[in-house]
């Protein structure tokens, strides 16, 4: 997704420098080359080591290091497409916000004009202290992203606003600005995926044999098409698409509360999760003994997400899955009305090739207007393609000023 694109990494003495190697491990997994610039303080929280064997390139450590190709903040600056600062101490924010250049990192700043992403992380207090904030609200106001911290617990005790963002949030930032023109740019997007589980006991659980697959495959290529993508999914074995805003969830009804809380900031929803249409009434608190020849588990609806996100939109793009085994196109077509969606993908799951578990699928997808278009037996990656494309059409018609 990367290939061919010069990222520098720029580390500093954070506590949170360890995550930096995550960061590096993603963007080299996504084929970036990437160039790694310790501070003298990270490296009393992390070996440069690390990062050479990582990155398969030597570190920038000081101004005059080796090799001594002077000069060098100058030659790096010409070859880098982005300077990524992650984690950014105050002390870096300030040095960058005044030009102060007085170690590699901060000279090699002034030297560079590739885009720049920040992803500040540090104590609660230093975060809400009015000069960084000021230095932040700077350097952003000079076109610089911020990728801003979480709240949460800190390394220093307690809690409060100042831990380092997801590594997939970051790295996130990363593609979406290096892929800009990318036909999904500017453009967020909400994925469900998986079985959601809905537990009998402490042990025990209802589920199907959703593998995830599809909704794995349409975050990745989402991702990849330069969106800021959310994955809410339940249990599954499927990796997270690299750049990928991820959410674990268990049963339908966490599922539930994870997506009416992500629709706020999303442009476009698709659940494609297989989430369970009933749960247990009383889930038992222990573990149900084995104790007479029958058993019987009350079970209670679920809440549809999809009908209840739909009842009330506003102007978010809606897309719904359908498994059908008879009339599809039909049952499918009533369930876009009924459930007031923008696209449905329906296939028959009576078919051959056709499931949760194979890496194929065959689909049918309908629009508003009623358009059928039914799709040959393709891998998911290729069906994730073709539902996106319909779905950046429907972007630009109700969503223009985005786009
Ligand atoms: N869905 C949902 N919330 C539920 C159950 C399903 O949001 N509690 C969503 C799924 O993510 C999928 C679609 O609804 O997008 C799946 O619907 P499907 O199971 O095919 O049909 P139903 O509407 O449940 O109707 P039926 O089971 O009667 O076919």
């Amino acid at each position: 997704m990367l290939t061919g694109k010069n990222i520098t990494l720029g580390v500093t003495g954070s506590i949170a420098a360890y995550k930096a190697v995550l960061i590096l491990r993603e963007l080299v997994k996504l084929s970036a080359d990437v160039t790694v610039v310790l501070t003298r303080h990270a490296r009393e929280f992390v070996s440069p080591l690390t990062f050479e064997v990582l990155s398969g390139r030597g570190v920038i450590t000081d101004l005059f290091g080796e090799p001594r190709t002077y000069p060098r903040h100058v030659n790096l600056a010409q070859d880098t497409d982005l300077l990524l600062v992650a984690p950014a101490t105050a002390n870096i924010l300030g040095k960058f916000t005044y030009g102060i250049a007085d170690d590699f990192l901060s000279t090699f700043y002034l030297a560079v004009s590739a885009p720049l992403i920040i992803a500040p992380a540090m104590n609660d207090q230093m975060y809400r202290n009015t000069v960084v904030q000021e230095n932040i609200r700077l350097l952003h106001k000079r076109g610089i992203w911020f990728v801003l911290p979480e709240a949460g617990e800190l390394a220093c005790g307690g809690e409060g606003q100042g831990r380092l963002a997801s590594v997939e949030e970051i790295v996130g930032r990363v593609v979406a600005r290096l892929t800009q023109g990318g036909s999904l740019t500017g453009r967020r997007i909400l994925v469900t995926a998986g079985p959601t589980r809905e537990p009998i006991d402490h042990m025990r659980f209802i589920s199907n044999r959703s593998s995830g697959k599809m909704g794995y495959a349409l975050a990745g290529e989402a991702a990849a098409r330069g969106a800021a993508v959310t994955l809410i999914s339940g249990s599954s074995g499927e990796p997270i698409p690299p750049g990928v805003r991820f959410i674990r969830v268990e049963t339908a009804a966490q599922m539930r509360q994870a997506v009416l809380a992500e629709r706020q900031r999303a442009d476009a929803l698709i659940m494609a999760a297989a989430v369970a249409d009933y749960t247990a009434a009383n889930p038992a608190k222990g573990k149900l003994r084995r104790k007479d020849a029958r058993l019987q588990i009350e079970l209670t609806s679920t809440v549809d997400i999809l009908a209840e996100v739909g009842r009330d939109k506003g102007k978010l793009i809606v897309v719904g899955f359908a498994a059908e085994v008879e009339n599809l196109a039909e049952n499918a077509a009533a369930k876009l009305k009924s459930k007031n969606l923008d696209l449905i993908v329906a296939n028959d799951i009576s078919q051959l090739g056709v499931g949760p578990e194979v890496d194929t699928n065959q689909v049918t997808i309908i629009d508003r207007k009623g358009t059928v278009e039914e799709l040959p037996l393709l891998p998911k990656t290729e069906v994730a393609a073709a539902i996106l494309d319909r779905l950046e059409l429907i972007l630009k018609t109700k969503l223009p000023s985005n786009g």
